[in-house]
């Protein structure tokens, strides 16, 4: 049976002093909270503030990119084992800003799940497809291409210690959601692409979805089958808000 996860993306926001006053609400709002797991996924130089903040609560943390290389000459870049030093059990892989905004292709971003999972963290796969590529019916093999560099790189067993995530590039930060219907068919379309390798790894697999969840539309997207929690990125900075998705997770 899969537990709900609800992550937050707080992208490039923050500071010392906001989070500390979010993540007390947070800790405070969803504490007593059964069958769901809550992370937030910071800016790397509140990782240190995070941990001391959060170590001693049922919140996980973690990061929202990391280098596919161990160490070297890469300037500016973050490896996971220096993540896996600020006790990150989560890092975001292959979000829709990277691929788009720095160039990340899908076989780079099977290279950052890689590295994640070789320092012990749990890589957050994101897929989704553009306005665009909905529009053209091509949905189905965007999202496949997406799946099948990390499978093809690395075996079907490395997604047992991962989470994926559909986010459809046109429901993130627009306010328009994908109906709860529409994502449990791509997420259906996801497990049953796992499944036709391992039918197991496939069961286990926690499949988020992603964009303009809000409070009062995630309930009825975590209702369905195959939608297994949320990775939440404006709402997660609204102490109320991410604590309302994070009950709609509880079983
Ligand atoms: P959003 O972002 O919830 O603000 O749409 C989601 C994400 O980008 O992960």
């Amino acid at each position: 049976m899969r537990s709900k996860l609800v992550a937050g993306n707080w992208k490039m926001h923050g500071g010392i002093a906001q989070n500390r006053v979010l993540l007390d609400m947070i800790v405070t709002g969803t504490a007593g909270l059964r069958g769901a797991d809550c992370v937030v996924c910071v800016p790397y130089p509140y990782l240190s503030q995070v941990q001391s903040l959060l170590q001693p609560t049922h919140i996980f943390w973690g990061a929202q990119n990391v280098s596919q290389h161990d160490k070297g000459a890469y300037t500016g870049e973050v490896s996971a084992a220096m993540l896996a030093d600020f006790a990150c059990r989560y890092v975001i892989v292959g979000h829709s800003e990277r691929r788009a905004l720095y160039g990340e292709d899908s076989r780079t971003v099977a290279l950052k799940f890689r590295a994640a999972q070789g320092a012990g963290l749990t890589p957050i796969l994101c897929v989704g497809e553009t306005l665009e590529q909905r529009e053209a019916t091509v949905t189905e093999q965007v999202i496949a291409e997406q799946l099948d560099a990390a499978i093809e790189l690395l075996g079907v067993n490395a997604l047992v210690k991962s989470v994926l995530a559909y986010e459809p590039v046109w429901a993130i930060g627009t306010g328009k959601t994908a109906t709860p219907q529409q994502a449990q068919d791509v997420h259906a379309f996801i497990r049953n692409r796992v499944a036709a390798h391992d039918i197991g790894v496939a069961t286990e697999l926690q499949i988020l979805y992603g964009g303009s969840v809000k409070a009062n539309n995630a309930a009825e997207l975590f209702a369905m089958p195959d939608i297994d929690g949320g990775l939440i990125g404006g709402a997660s900075l609204v102490a109320d808000e991410f604590i309302t998705i994070c009950r709609a997770a509880q079983s």
